[in-house]
């Protein structure tokens, strides 16, 4: 496994009342895998994501990527937030060498990674504009090949479409999956559209609203690069659908 989530608690103390927000979260992701958290605002899902980028301490419970348990931030782990987070006093070639000037990655390498990098996002010629001068998909093809460029073991996404409108972010998800097809990096991401969590993923990992448990691990069969329609796909969205209203009823129990 990957990336290997067991028994993870949370609580917040929100004025003195503990809520739990996460309780016994377990997943584990495979080599290669991309798999979606989906769920409904506020089951939990950036709080476990932050929690297995180690930004967040968990109560009780492991986190491991590629067999090592890790508590803290590392290379191992790529992040990409949901405003993208690029540098913007910095060049978009300087955002994608940061984490390997970071991790002491010699020079002609870095260069060399940046360039093809750069080439696999098709960002050739645009190292030197700055994320003001960006559309809103360079800046999020950006942040993945910045992500990328550590070579982390697992990328985490959280909701990284979610700041766009509709026709930009169906242009953002194939983007995405055509990076993916090349890199086949590890992802685990959030979101909370069932028709994205179908377009990316291997496996839709939903969770419920009430007391962040998972509800339901469902693998996506269907061929890729994917296709928006097709018996199959409205068979998952039927399903998704009635896991996440289910979900999302859970959640409004007291
Ligand atoms: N630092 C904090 N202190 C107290 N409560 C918190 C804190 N961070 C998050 N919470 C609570 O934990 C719950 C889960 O929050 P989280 O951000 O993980 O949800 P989410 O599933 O990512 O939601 P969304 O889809 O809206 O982004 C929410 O009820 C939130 O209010
Ligand atoms: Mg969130």
């Amino acid at each position: 496994m990957k990336l290997e989530v067991r028994g993870i608690h949370k609580q917040y103390a929100n004025a003195g009342a503990p809520h739990t927000v996460l309780s016994d979260v377990s997943l584990t992701v495979g080599e290669g895998q991309y798999v979606t958290l989906l769920g409904p605002s506020g089951c939990g899902k950036t709080t476990l994501l932050n929690i297995v980028a180690g930004f967040i301490a968990a109560d009780r419970g492991t986190i491991r990527v590629a067999e090592r348990e890790v508590s803290k931030p590392g290379p191992d782990r790529g992040f990409i937030f949901q405003s993208y987070a690029l540098f913007p006093w910095m060049s978009l070639a300087d955002n994608v060498r940061y984490p390997m000037k970071r991790q002491g990655v010699p020079k002609d390498e870095r260069e060399k990674r940046l360039d093809d990098l750069l080439s696999m996002a098709r960002l050739d010629g645009k190292g030197h504009l700055y994320p003001h001068q960006l559309s809103g998909g360079m800046k999020q093809r950006t942040a993945v090949v910045r992500a990328l460029a550590g070579r982390p073991q697992v990328l985490l996404m959280d909701e990284p479409f979610g700041a766009v409108d509709f026709q930009m972010r169906l242009m953002m998800q194939e983007e995405m999956e055509r990076l993916w097809l090349k890199n086949r990096t590890t992802v685990l991401m959030v979101t909370h559209d069932v028709q994205e969590a179908i377009y990316m993923s291997d496996r839709v990992i939903v969770m419920s609203g009430h007391g962040g448990r998972i509800m339901a691990d469902l693998p996506i069969d269907l061929p890729r690069p994917r296709e928006r329609r097709g018996e199959i796909y409205h068979q998952y969205e039927d399903q998704l659908i009635d896991l996440l209203q289910q979900a999302f009823v859970d959640g409004e129990r007291p």
